[in-house]
């Protein structure tokens, strides 16, 4: 039994897709934020607000350290900036099968406009923002990525299917 590791940019819909795939693989789903929120016991705008963006690029790379890889079998949404930590990288790789939920920066700004829960994204031209993110680091999700996955316009029993498909999950 082989991990799926679903790595994408906000609004890519890891976690839609990631809740879909635990449905079909029958194994349990890990969100990286969630688990980190859980641990901190506060939500991820207060620890960039309260601790700083460092202290929660820290978190996300001790909670991928501590990943049960003897116990094979879970799904892993990573947060939208965790493959950027260099450090991360193996990590994630050693995690599993490393699934690209490539989604354009339209699609993203269509999701997640309004949405609050994004320090990233809560300046003046979240819009913008989203755009010169995007840029950045698609080249990073890309290299990392064992399948990449377009999801515009498609939805996540989709997106689901097609992974499970191509992972060799059936
Ligand atoms: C971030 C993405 C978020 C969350 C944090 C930072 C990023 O996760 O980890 O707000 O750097 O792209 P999602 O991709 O699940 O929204």
């Amino acid at each position: 039994m082989k991990n799926l590791v679903l790595i994408g940019f906000m609004g890519s819909g890891k976690t839609t897709a990631g809740i879909r795939l635990s449905y079909l693989c029958r194994l349990p789903f890990l969100d990286l934020d969630r688990e980190i929120e859980r641990q901190q016991g506060k939500s991820i705008s207060e620890i960039f607000a309260q601790d700083g963006e460092a202290c929660f690029r820290q978190l996300e790379t001790d909670f991928l350290k501590t990943l049960p890889l003897e116990k094979q079998g879970f799904i892993l949404s990573a947060g939208g900036g965790t493959p950027l930590r260099e450090e991360n990288r193996p990590l994630l790789k050693a995690a599993g099968t490393v699934i690209y939920l490539k989604t354009s920066a339209q699609s993203v700004w269509e999701r997640l406009k309004g949405d609050t829960t994004r320090p990233l994204l809560a300046g003046e031209d979240p819009r913008g923002r989203i755009e010169e993110l995007l840029a950045k680091r698609c080249g990073v999700y890309e290299a990392l990525a064992d399948l990449t996955v377009e999801t515009d316009g498609r939805s996540g029993e989709e997106i689901a299917a097609e992974i499970y498909k191509r992972a060799g999950m059936a």
